[in-house]
């Protein structure tokens, strides 16, 4: 089954520096908290002739699926090499996170107030073949909740760039609207404990506290994964984005599934729900207005 609205809005700039007007800023941020993806088909990021040897699975560690610099400390993770290898390639990713938050500085200025940088990473490994758990297999639909780090309900906002010097495009299924999803199955999330959370924090397995929203939203990403019959016939729409493409999505609200594609960089945003402009949109309002009650973070 398809989706009965196109979530792809289409932008032609081809610079991480675009010149937006206010208006155009706040179509953008509309369709971007409504669920939509911004997609840059012209917008490529570009690697200096040293840098392209980067672009293969040889220099991951074996243990992470990316390589990529963690939130502040910006050590890099995920690879294997000397110290000048790793050098270059931290300075790589760090230039890729430069131009990523530009790019949201000129198409959402306002959330730069609020906007705080999380990882940046390199992803060489081919997504199509990849082999991992159900739960961590980015190939079935999800809206992404990472079990180790609970969010409190601050939003998931990802750049992604398709750095494939092949032509090959990185493709997605896009799957139906967060409400539709979560009414069906939020009726089957476990109810939260927080003696539950409490251990789950002792033992490491958390790095903070996992609150009533962080439990919901794990859930109701391990449910859709792991139910197949959802995963072959909920509503999607398969969208390939093309080597040298860019596009921008709250990726805690839209439901997604990388089908194929190799080489692709991405840096992670955090934002308070609470400074969004439509927050009757966010998953955690979603979340109580379905279950008619108030859900703590
Ligand atoms: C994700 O599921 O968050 C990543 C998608 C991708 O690797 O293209
Ligand atoms: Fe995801």
């Amino acid at each position: 089954m398809t989706l009965k609205v196109n979530p792809v809005l289409e932008l032609t700039f081809s610079s991480f520096t675009p010149a937006v007007n206010s208006a155009q800023q706040q179509a953008y941020l509309s369709h971007l908290e409504h669920g939509g993806i911004l997609f840059l088909p012209n917008l490529g990021f570009e690697f200096a002739a040293d840098e392209t040897r980067f672009l293969s699975p040889d220099w991951s560690d074996g243990k992470s699926k990316n390589i990529y610099l963690s939130g502040n400390e910006r050590h890099i993770k995920g690879a294997k090499g000397n110290v000048e290898e790793l050098t270059a390639m931290s300075a790589l990713i760090e230039r890729y996170s430069q131009n990523a938050t530009a790019l949201i500085a000129h198409l959402l200025p306002s959330y730069m107030l609020h906007a705080k940088p999380a990882n940046t990473s390199l992803r060489c490994v081919e997504a199509a073949g990849r082999k991992s758990s159900w739960r961590k297999d980015d190939r079935r639909l999800h809206a992404d909740a990472f079990p180790s780090k609970p969010t409190h309900g601050e939003r998931i906002l990802r750049v992604f760039t398709n750095v494939n010097p092949h032509n090959k495009p990185r493709v997605w299924n896009v799957g139906e609207p967060f409400t539709d999803m979560a009414a069906k199955f939020l009726p089957k999330v476990p109810k939260y404990r927080a003696a539950q959370a409490k251990w789950l924090k002792l033992l490491g397995i958390t790095k903070t506290l996992r609150g009533e929203y962080d439990h919901i939203m794990l859930h109701l990403h391990d449910l859709t994964k792991a139910d197949t019959d959802y995963q072959a016939n909920a509503p999607q729409l398969r969208f390939e984005f093309p080597a040298n493409s860019t596009w921008v999505v709250y990726s805690d609200l839209v439901l997604h599934a990388v089908l194929s594609g190799q080489h692709m960089m991405e840096q992670t945003f955090h934002l308070p729900q609470e400074k969004l402009s439509f927050p009757a949109v966010c998953p955690k309002y979603i979340i109580e207005h379905i279950a008619k009650r108030h859900i703590n973070c």
